[in-house]
């Protein structure tokens, strides 16, 4: 040691703790043991990664939280990492053997299969809390088992684990409650002035919607949001934009008492008008012989109509269960980029959404850039809550059959699907798509138009008649816009 230079050993030295701090850092990177099982697995990655200190609502700071640069910077990242995401509902449900939610599973698997999450500032002061790929693969195959519990649709292989799943016929409902439920779906005697049917809003024929922005309720009165599709409706966690209605049945009750759409008072005038209709009478009692015509038995009916409202053997689905042929390679790089981008974390699931409340305008302000005045609509979620945290969120659409139900989002703004697809990768994954990509998008969603009844859907509407539409329904519109 006597003939080394000073030099020389500060060097050996610093070499030597390069090697300590690499096997340090190897061992504290390493995934949580094979023994545990999956479901505990991935509480381990969430609790390594610090996903709680930064997604919940009662964080817990970190010890370097109370120095003073630190502190700002830190309550920067936990008010926007929360509002967000609340990683806590799936913490929970980790820690209790509770099923999780099928929105929380494919958000942390795609930000763990990226590295994005924990964000860097994070692991960089704590060691061991980076995503790796092997962090990545076990939360992967984690989702996959999990889907397949979770949907039992019976995807296999290669398939099992996406995140988008197939639509299934209807099982299990009562064929005659069905046809009177298709009677009262159909009849306008659910309005007050006998003009409008929930088919008026809701055509089986135009993709399930009224192709307008907003719509028209009796005497030309006018909602001021977007009606969104009857069909597939079923697969919703809650019914409207601001899930307001837990059950279909629940939903059914609103619009005929709402003033701007059927317009009665009371459901009492409702049930007497049905009540001069002996064949309703009869049907009645034949089908809910305790009650008749009641609130209950009207919206019951419908809610059983509207079970078998799916459209399955769609061509995306024929794909999903194996079917290599049934999308083009287009259409499959459109699926590859919408997962990508983020887009499969919120429109997941048969209906590809419907399943959480999302922000519109996770990523940039879409409602400053949109040019119109707020309105009581664009609250959302918030309506309903009160919450803060609520405010713009919405139920986020199905895309079934999207090519079907223009125009677009809550407010109607977007006319096209290439609009509506380039606005969200911009407002929602802060990406701004090449053309080719929103145009392979576009071909995937097109892919996602079912059949009803065993017939493919169509829109019988003219493309175009959206924000400026008359209500003079004689007039033919047909070649306004060749
Ligand atoms: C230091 C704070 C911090 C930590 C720790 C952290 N995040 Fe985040 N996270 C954020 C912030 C800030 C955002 C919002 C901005 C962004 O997406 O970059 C975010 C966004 C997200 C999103 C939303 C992305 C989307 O597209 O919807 C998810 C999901 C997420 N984080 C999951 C996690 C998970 C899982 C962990 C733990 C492995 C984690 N985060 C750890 C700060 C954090
Ligand atoms: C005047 C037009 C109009 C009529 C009539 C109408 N709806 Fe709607 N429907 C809408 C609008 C607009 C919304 C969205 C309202 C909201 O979210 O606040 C909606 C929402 C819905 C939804 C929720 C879908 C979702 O994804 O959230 C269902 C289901 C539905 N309507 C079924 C019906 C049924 C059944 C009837 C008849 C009893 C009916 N509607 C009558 C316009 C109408
Ligand atoms: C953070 C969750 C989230 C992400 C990520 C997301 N979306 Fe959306 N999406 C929503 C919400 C919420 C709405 C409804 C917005 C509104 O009505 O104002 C929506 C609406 C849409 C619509 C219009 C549906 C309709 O019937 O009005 C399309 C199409 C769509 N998204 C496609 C995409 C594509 C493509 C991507 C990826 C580039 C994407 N979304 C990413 C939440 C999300």
């Amino acid at each position: 040691m006597k003939n080394l230079k000073k030099s020389q050993i500060f060097l050996i030295a610093t070499l030597a703790l390069v090697v300590v701090l690499f096997v340090a850092y190897r061992i504290t990177i390493a995934p949580p043991s094979a023994e545990l099982a999956p479901e505990a697995r991935v509480a381990a990655i969430l609790e390594d990664g610090g996903c709680a200190m930064c997604h919940s609502a009662e964080s817990e700071l970190p010890f370097y939280a109370s120095f003073p640069i630190a502190e700002g910077m830190i309550m920067a990242d936990i008010e926007e990492g929360y509002r967000a995401f609340d990683v806590m509902p799936l913490v929970e449900a980790l820690a209790d053997g509770a099923v999780p939610d099928p929105v929380d599973v494919a958000k942390v698997e795609k930000v763990i299969a990226d590295g994005t999450m924990p964000a860097a500032k994070y692991y960089l002061m704590h060691w061991g809390s980076q995503s790796t790929d092997a962090k990545g693969d076990i939360v992967a195959a984690w989702a996959r088992d999990y889907r397949v519990a979770y949907y039992g649709d019976g995807l296999e292989g290669d398939r099992a684990g996406e995140p988008v799943r197939p639509i299934l016929a209807a099982e299990g409902v009562d064929a005659r409650k069905v046809a009177l439920g298709f009677a009262l779906y159909h009849d306008t005697r659910l309005s007050v002035d006998h003009t409008i049917s929930c088919a008026s809003c809701h055509g089986l024929n135009t993709g399930g919607v009224d192709n307008h922005q907003y719509s028209d309720g009796v005497e030309g009165r006018m909602g001021g949001v977007n009606a969104p599709t009857v069909y597939n409706a079923v697969y919703n966690f809650v019914q409207f934009w601001d899930g307001r209605a837990v059950t279909l049945a629940d939903q059914a009750a609103g619009p005929p008492v709402n003033p701007v759409e059927m317009a009665y008072t009371s459901f009492d005038e409702i049930v007497a008008e049905l009540k001069k209709d002996e064949e309703y009478v009869r049907l009645f009692a034949e089908l809910y012989p305790s009650e008749g015509i009641t609130q209950a038995s009207i919206t019951n009916a419908i809610e059983e109509f509207e079970r078998t409202l799916v459209t399955p053997n769609s061509a995306f689905d024929k794909w999903l269960m194996g079917d290599a042929e049934a999308i083009t390679a287009e259409e499959l790089r459109g699926y590859e980029l919408f997962k990508e981008h983020s887009c499969a974390t919120c429109h997941v699931g048969p209906n590809l959404g419907g399943l959480s409340y999302e922000l519109m305008g996770l990523r940039r302000h879409y409602f400053d850039d949109r040019g119109l005045e707020l309105t009581e609509e664009d609250n959302g979620r918030f309506k309903q809550t009160q919450d803060e945290r609520d405010r713009h969120r919405f139920k986020v659409p199905g895309l079934r059959n999207i090519e079907l139900t223009w125009p677009y989002y809550h407010d109607g703004t977007r006319l096209t699907m290439y609009d509506a697809i380039r606005d969200m990768a911009l407002y929602q994954c802060d990406v701004e798509l090449e053309d080719a990509d929103i145009n392979s998008i576009e071909a995937f969603l097109r892919t996602l138009t079912g059949e009803y009844n065993g017939v493919k859907l169509t829109n019988e509407n003219h493309y175009g008649e959206v924000f400026h539409h008359d209500h003079d329904h004689d007039h033919d519109h047909d070649h306004d816009h060749e």
